[in-house]
């Protein structure tokens, strides 16, 4: 069972690309929708969330785990494969970043625009990756407003069309513009309309690279039944209802998690069932 990881939502388009490659292996999604957005958060606290979240999904029993989040990946991937999945362990953990980098330096002609969550562009984690592969010139933009309006389910408004042309309108003379949050392909009509430059949505990148990866390292996944679970950290009825707008389909049952003492267990209450007089 392949583990994939995102702050909340997001994630499920990274999910939906994975399943399309990867029809028979089994998946079981971690959306932290509780304590998202992540992306205006400090590092440490990106840390603790996401070696709470890895370690649930290597406790369920996932061989590798995929982190669908490009906040989490730029911050904290090199710090959660130090700690779980070093070179002798039986576990992997990979991020989206590289495969992003890779994709965005094959279709540009120099100059890549990336915008992202603020966690995202404070690492600078692209413009190393990019770098490593081209000279290729970075231009990166934060665009806090955007994810909390996918979250809001307001991608095809006006708001949602002037927010992203706003801050596009600040990425000059981009050739190639990666969509580093996985919230935004919700917004590609969007993108499409206020900027000419092409759009690269990496979750596709990210789908074919892992099918590379695991052809490779047999040993950390063998094919299944197909079989899609989901775990959040939030109301799982919502939870449920939302994903579709990400994920394409409904998800079938979704496992609703709560913190205790640093580890993310079954919720063992239900919802509120009205107040109680003594
Ligand atoms: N999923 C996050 C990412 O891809 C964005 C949303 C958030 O801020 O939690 O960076």
């Amino acid at each position: 069972m392949i583990g994939v990881y995102d702050s909340g939502f997001g994630g499920l388009s990274v999910l939906r690309e994975l399943r399309a490659r990867l029809p028979d292996r089994d998946f079981l999604y971690l959306g932290d929708s509780g304590r998202a957005p992540y992306g205006g958060r400090d590092c440490d606290t990106l840390l603790d969330f996401a070696e709470q979240c890895t370690e649930r999904l290597f406790e369920r029993g996932c061989g590798l785990v995929v982190v669908a989040c490009h906040t989490i990946s730029c911050v904290a991937l090199r710090h959660l494969q130090r700690r779980y999945a070093g070179a002798s362990s039986s576990r992997r953990i990979l991020g989206v970043t590289i495969p992003a980098a890779e994709a965005a330096v094959a279709i540009s002609g120099g100059h890549i625009g990336v915008i992202g969550t603020k966690r995202t562009v404070l690492s600078g984690t692209f413009e190393i990756e990019i770098g490593k592969l081209a000279p290729h010139r970075v231009s990166q933009r934060a665009a806090p407003l955007l994810a909390p309006l996918v979250e809001e389910g307001w991608e095809d408004t006006d708001i949602a069309r002037q927010m992203v042309a706003r801050y596009v309108s600040e990425l000059k003379g981009i050739d190639t513009l990666v969509l580093a949050c996985t919230h935004y392909p919700l917004l590609m009509p969007a993108f499409v309309d206020s900027c000419a430059a092409k759009i690269l949505d990496p979750a596709p990148f990210v789908a074919d690279r892992l099918s590379d990866w695991l052809e490779r390292h047999p040993q950390f996944d063998a094919p299944g039944d197909g079989v899609v679970q989901a775990e959040c950290t939030s109301d799982p009825v919502f939870f449920r209802e939302h994903a579709t707008r990400f994920y394409g389909s409904e998800l079938t049952a979704v496992q609703s998690l709560s913190e205790d003492g640093g580890r993310l267990v079954p919720r063992r209450y239900g919802p509120p069932t009205g107040q109680v007089v003594r």
